[in-house]
């Protein structure tokens, strides 16, 4: 068996801080009051975040990138038969690959229709004053009648596929997420993990952190 570095520090990080910010924004969302003010920070965050991501997929690690997960329709069906080779599941599988850009571009879509929402009593988006009435009731609608809902559904999904990998297909995905590492039959290149790579991304979330602060400034009407 080889161990080999699979998700980086930095893919690690994202992923169980964006699990923090969705439960919270759950919860605060359910709680409601002066809670929005913790729900709105936690969007912000999700938005840092999948910035960060979409920057991290193009220049991080081998396995955290989006061309190491992207695949043909007929690697798919190989994946769904059963047959796909082994590299097909070093970092993400065809189906897992799926499940990460859906979950991926539904938070991107719930974040983006909260910035133009407005629960019409206290709380309005950052972004709302730069659009019209009717965009700001369809932002609203989307956020709380149909993108929580998908969102919640794609998690549960995870989850399942997640426990189904472990007690069906008897494979471990929770651990290499949280240490990094898979033991595999075959060598293959490691993810790179290193002090100068953390840094980038160190550097990477910053610059996400201060556009997202702009973006929000920008609708309160201080300037880009
Ligand atoms: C709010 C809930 C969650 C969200 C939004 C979420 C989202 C994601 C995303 C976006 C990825 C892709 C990571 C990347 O490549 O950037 C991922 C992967 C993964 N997540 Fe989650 N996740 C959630 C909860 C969980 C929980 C609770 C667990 C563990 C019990 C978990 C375990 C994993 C694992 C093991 C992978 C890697 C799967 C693979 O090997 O393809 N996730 N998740």
């Amino acid at each position: 068996m080889h161990t080999v570095r699979i998700w980086d520090l930095p893919t690690r990080l994202f992923h169980w801080a964006l699990v923090v910010c969705v439960i919270g924004l759950v919860l605060t969302a359910n709680i409601g009051g002066n809670a929005m003010t913790w729900h709105f920070r936690f969007g912000y965050s999700v938005l840092t975040l999948l910035m960060f991501r979409a920057i991290w997929g193009l220049v991080g690690g081998r396995w955290s990138r989006f061309v190491s997960f992207i695949y043909s329709p007929a690697a798919l069906m190989q994946h769904l038969r059963g047959e796909s080779p082994t590299t097909h599941s070093v970092g993400h599988s065809p189906t897992g690959a799926l499940s990460v850009f859906a979950l991926l571009l539904v938070l991107l879509a719930q974040v983006t229709s909260g910035l133009f929402a407005d629960d019409e009593i206290a709380f309005a988006g950052p972004l709302t004053a730069l659009v019209s009435g009717n965009t700001v009731s369809m932002a609203t609608g989307y956020h709380k009648e149909v993108g929580k809902l998908i969102l919640i559904g794609l998690v549960v999904l995870h989850l399942l596929a997640i426990g189904y990998y472990k007690k069906v297909k008897k494979t471990d995905l929770i651990g290499p997420m949280i240490h990094g590492d898979k033991a595999l039959d075959a060598a293959v290149a490691p993810s790179r993990d290193t002090a100068g790579s953390r840094i980038l991304a160190l550097c990477i979330f910053g610059l996400c952190a201060f556009a997202v602060n702009r973006l929000i400034n920008w609708g309160a009407g201080s300037g880009f």
